[in-house]
């Protein structure tokens, strides 16, 4: 089923992992997409497969944690494409260290660009969705927001902050068809999780049912199920994709 077809989806940190695969999976069900990211060769490289599946793809550059670069980008995609449907903030760091050792620089970097992102991009967005009375806003958290992690002080705060957000903005916009909900992923094989020692990797993987890390294709999925016209009375949730982990 071409669920998504006319519809525009715009996803930050679209060039690798988790990203990617929701901007391959968003076309897949029939929407044209808006790629955001900092580094241009891998966005272009997922525009092209994009493209072979018969969709448009428009490639935009930027730090999406500022103001003028977010809003260069979503003129360009209105300028290309009229409106924009869906938004997924994805976009993500992290910069771990026991609390005693953390940065400032750590702390700041990290809050600013998974936490200010999605609210600088949602400000962006949302004006246009507010006009359209419709939209779907999905906020990649993660299910460190839920349980903490030794280590990821920083990190545990930016995602549970977003889901604070996703619950305040999905009141707000709520009356007028916009859906906000949150995705939070537990342990997902990119390169996020690459360099885990592999002594943390068989503890995690003791602590997930499943028994396995899961792949961005899993997460995909929920962000295309929450993105479909079916879901449009589901708002201001959070949705675990962590094989168990959090229950
Ligand atoms: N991999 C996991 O296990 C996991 C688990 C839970 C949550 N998450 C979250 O999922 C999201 C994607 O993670 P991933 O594993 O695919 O990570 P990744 O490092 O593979 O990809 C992150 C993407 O974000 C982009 N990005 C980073 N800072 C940016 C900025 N300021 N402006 C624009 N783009 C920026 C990068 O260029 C990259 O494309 C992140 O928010 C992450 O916190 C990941």
């Amino acid at each position: 089923m071409i669920e998504l077809q006319g519809q525009v989806a715009l996803v930050t940190g679209a060039g690798r992992g988790i990203g990617r695969a929701v901007a391959l999976e968003l076309a897949r069900a029939g929407a044209d997409l808006v790629l955001c990211a900092r580094t241009q060769a891998q966005l272009e490289e997922v525009a092209a497969e994009i493209r072979t599946l018969g969709r448009r793809a428009l490639v935009a550059t930027g730090d999406v944690s500022q103001v003028a670069p977010v809003e260069a980008i979503v003129a360009q995609a209105l300028q290309e494409f009229a409106h924009i449907d869906i938004l997924v903030n994805n976009a993500g760091i992290r910069r771990d260290a026991v609390l005693l050792r953390m940065k400032e620089e750590d702390w700041d970097e990290v809050l600013q660009v998974n936490l200010r992102s999605a609210f600088v991009c949602t400000r962006a967005v949302s004006k246009g969705m507010l006009k359209k009375r419709s939209g779907r806003i999905i906020n990649i958290s993660s299910v460190i927001a839920l349980m903490g992690n030794a280590g990821q002080a920083n990190y545990a705060a930016s995602k549970a902050g977003l889901i604070g957000f996703t619950r305040s903005v999905a009141r707000e916009l709520a009356s007028r068809g916009i859906t906000v909900n949150a995705v939070a992923p537990g342990y997902i094989e990119t390169e996020m999780t690459r360099d885990l020692p592999q002594k943390a990797r068989e503890w995690i993987q003791e602590r997930i049912p499943m028994g396995f890390l899961g792949q961005p294709e899993d997460v995909a999925k929920m962000v295309r199920f929450l993105s479909a016209p079916e879901t449009r009375y589901v708002t201001g949730q959070v949705f675990n994709v962590d094989g168990g982990m959090v229950m």
